[in-house]
């Protein structure tokens, strides 16, 4: 059981180089991370929401990202902006996004409920980094994984099987383009 409702850390900010696509995996959820064009950073989840491939094996384009498996593109925003040889997107083609803050050359990422984080951070910025008593400072949540990676130790969590099937769609079943 992981607090959600607070900001935790997804690295130093030299992790995240301009060109560069990182996965990591904070409270169970995969997520790849990545710099726009202006120097935010975009986090979204590392599972398309096509055929589950990992984004952050993708190709960046601007600031949107495509996935290299069947081509769908994402916008910051997590929305799917364009299907290869198709004109209708649906509504369900989207993938989390995680609000990001850089600060005090930390990454951090909002793990919880957007809504919970404009009510309870007005700020919306996370707590300085010399706050030891900030849950994203002291859970040990996540953790390094030996290839430079964050993970947790519960293994179990990586992935529920019915978020896989809540959310995978097929894209053969799709209406077609008119
Ligand atoms: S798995 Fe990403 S486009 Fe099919």
């Amino acid at each position: 059981m992981f607090l959600r409702n607070c900001w935790y850390v997804a690295g130093w900010s030299h992790h995240f180089a301009a060109d560069a696509l990182v996965a990591r995996t904070i409270l169970g959820e995969p997520i790849v991370l990545y710099r726009k064009r202006d120097g935010g950073v975009v986090a979204l989840e590392d599972r398309c929401c096509h055929r589950l491939a990992p984004l952050s094996r993708g190709r960046r384009e601007g600031d949107d990202l495509r996935c290299m498996y069947h081509g769908l593109k994402f916008a910051p925003s997590g929305k799917c902006i364009e299907i290869p040889q198709q004109e209708i997107i649906p509504s369900t083609a989207v993938v989390r996004s995680y609000p990001s803050v850089e600060q005090d050359c930390w990454v951090w990422l909002w793990m919880g409920d957007p809504a919970s984080r404009a009510e309870r951070c007005k700020a919306v910025y996370p707590p300085p980094a010399n706050d030891s008593s900030s849950p994203a400072l002291s859970s040990g949540a996540a953790k390094s994984r030996s290839d430079g990676a964050t993970t947790n130790d519960e293994p179990g969590r990586m992935r529920r099987s019915s978020d896989i099937r809540g959310r995978a769609f097929n894209m053969a079943m799709l209406p077609a383009a008119t």
